[in-house]
């Protein structure tokens, strides 16, 4: 039987870290990778045990790092190729495992294979992108921008105009376009050994694995994504073989097809911004914190943005459905317990920050629930003490409005939150100074904060196997309170979460006849069983687990 993962993956808790806004080693104002080395005890200090870096590559920056020049290069603002390979050799000693991010789809149009491929002359870079036959010709309905090289043809892009596509293949060619190259065509064979190879490359200096860019996206004309999930199970082939303990994570945001293609991990993304794809195919109401529901809008006051009609299940109001997302949830975990893991993320650097409108105790609520649940959790950087969102900010780098959620780590209170010595005009994006921006030395100051309460999780979760990735899961109630089963052999623990502002009081059916409830975490909860039931009530706002013992 197939493994589903390196055993250190069931234990894992990622922590994102986008690297410009981390922490500033050499006070030029932006985030670098020795900077990454020296909060290393910190990540130890909080409980986590493994890194997402986003890309740190050569890049023109047009799209924060995801537009690459040279994929084995790492980008000099960011430090150097020996700054990566120290900071996999001091993370070992601390076990913790830094996955890169392989931007598979395309390059910037400064990559030398783009240069080449631009050239009016044939030569062996001349299909390394998807490019038409002549600047006047139809685009066959893709994104294709002309007008920008010698060569007499538009090339197709898959994000922003520099960020060409590369030629994995097209699953339909329309036999119009006959520069339509078929998947299996020995051109755009030698593009996936190139992209095996630069993963080859990194493994073998240390990294244990990638998070996949629009993973879904190589092939083109794929409906059903078959030859797309084809050309990953090669890419896990060569992993197992090859490299079996490094992970594949896929930014794919649908588990069905992403764990059936290989990867280890697949990220919900239920981020409820209208547009973007989701776990939920653009159904946006399913969302448990972000989301909203349909007939939520922004409405803009200066530099401010409201939501208005705003109902995820994690408000303290209490009027979201945790049942719609569930009934989701559940059916993809169903479906790919035997594959892979579901990556529940606190948020991501594309993704507005969980923190709006949310007190320290609702956010408390979110990581209850997120570290308790199965698959891999991951925590983008300053949402374990609630960083916030700074919206109006000028796009940087090819963020717009995401770079609200790029701003620097606020490492303590001093001027700029500890993040860099450079003047303050000069950092990589301004720091929050608002009244009530949280700082990580305050939060680490004070037993009864966020920090403190995801740090207590986070080492529940490392020494209970019955939490970790792959415990069993059974969902009892969701309602106001979400109550739920995790296992793993003779281990059962319930989790009960209550985001909702308000006194309440619950019943569930025991799972087994169970002597008694030993809690390991029961916060103001108060617990009993009575009549064979299990029986929660108290104030709003709370979490509990305890231990079911026969
Ligand atoms: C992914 C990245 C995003 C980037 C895009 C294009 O969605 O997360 O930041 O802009 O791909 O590479
Ligand atoms: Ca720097």
């Amino acid at each position: 039987m197939k493994k589903i993962a390196p055993d250190w993956l069931k234990k894992a808790v990622f922590y994102e870290i986008y690297p410009s806004s981390f922490f500033d080693s050499n006070g030029d104002g932006i985030g670098d990778l020795p900077g990454i080395i020296a909060k290393l005890d910190y990540l130890v200090d909080l409980g986590v045990n493994a890194v997402w870096l986003n890309p740190c590559f050569a890049s023109t920056f047009a799209d924060g790092g995801y537009d690459i020049s040279d994929f084995r290069q790492v980008a000099p603002r960011y430090g150097t190729n020996d700054d990566l390979l120290k900071l996999f050799a001091e993370a070992k000693k601390r076990d913790i495992r830094i996955c890169l991010d392989m931007v598979a789809g395309h390059t910037s149009t400064e990559h030398a294979w783009f240069k080449a491929s631009a050239r009016p002359e044939k030569n062996e870079y001349s299909n390394y992108y998807i490019w038409n036959n002549s600047w006047l010709e139809s685009t066959g309905g893709l994104q294709m921008i002309s007008g920008m090289a010698e060569r007499d043809g538009s090339f197709m892009v898959n994000y922003f105009s520099v960020q060409p596509a590369l030629n994995y293949g097209f699953a339909n060619p329309d036999p119009a376009f006959p520069w339509q190259l078929p998947v299996d065509h020995p051109d755009v064979l030698k593009v996936r050994e190139e992209l095996k190879n630069n993963m080859r490359f990194w493994l073998d200096l240390g990294a244990s694995g990638f998070r996949c860019d629009l993973a879904p996206s190589l092939i083109k004309k794929d409906p059903g994504k078959v030859a797309t999930m084809a050309l990953w199970r090669e890419i896990r082939e060569m992993f197992d073989a090859e490299y079996p303990e490094a992970v594949l994570i896929a930014e794919w945001a649908y588990a069905p097809q992403a764990l059936k293609a290989g990867f280890h991990c697949d990220f919900l993304l239920h981020c409820g911004t209208p547009g973007y794809t989701t776990l939920f195919r653009n159904e946006p109401e399913r969302d448990l914190w972000r989301g909203i529901d349909k007939s939520a809008f922004y409405e803009k006051d200066g530099n401010d943005y409201t939501v208005k009609n705003f109902h995820s299940y994690f408000d303290a109001a209490g009027l979201g459905d945790a049942e719609f997302f569930f009934k989701t949830y559940l059916d993809h975990y169903e479906r790919t317990r035997e594959d892979g893991f579901i990556s529940i993320p606190t948020g991501d650097h594309d993704m507005t920050r969980i923190s709006d409108f949310r007190s320290e105790q609702d956010l408390a609520c979110v990581f209850a629930f997120i570290l308790t649940m199965p698959g891999v959790p991951f925590i983008y950087y300053g949402d374990e003490i609630g960083m916030k969102n700074i919206p109006g900010l000028v796009s940087k780098e090819g963020g717009y409005t995401r770079t609200q959620a790029r701003t620097p780590m606020q490492w303590d209170g001093s001027e700029n939150k500890g993040f860099s010595t450079a003047p303050a005009e000069k950092l990589y994006l301004p720091v929050d100074k608002r009244p009530g921006a949280p700082d990580l030395a305050e939060q680490q100051g004070r037993p009864d904060s966020l920090w403190h309460k995801v740090q207590e999780l986070l080492k529940i979760r490392q020494t209970l196997p019955a939490l970790q990735a792959d415990g069993g899961l059974k969902l009892l109630l969701a309602d106001y309170p979400l109550v739920y089963l995790r296992s793993k052999g003779e281990e059962t623990f319930v989790i009960v979460i209550q985001p909702a502002a308000r006194e309440w009081r619950c019943e569930v059916e025991l799972p087994f006849a169970a002597a008694e409830l030993s809690p390991v975490l029961a916060g103001n909860i108060n617990a009993g069983i009575a009549d064979g039931k299990m029986c929660f009530s108290g104030g709003g706002t709370q979490y509990g687990i305890w231990q079911i013992k026969r």
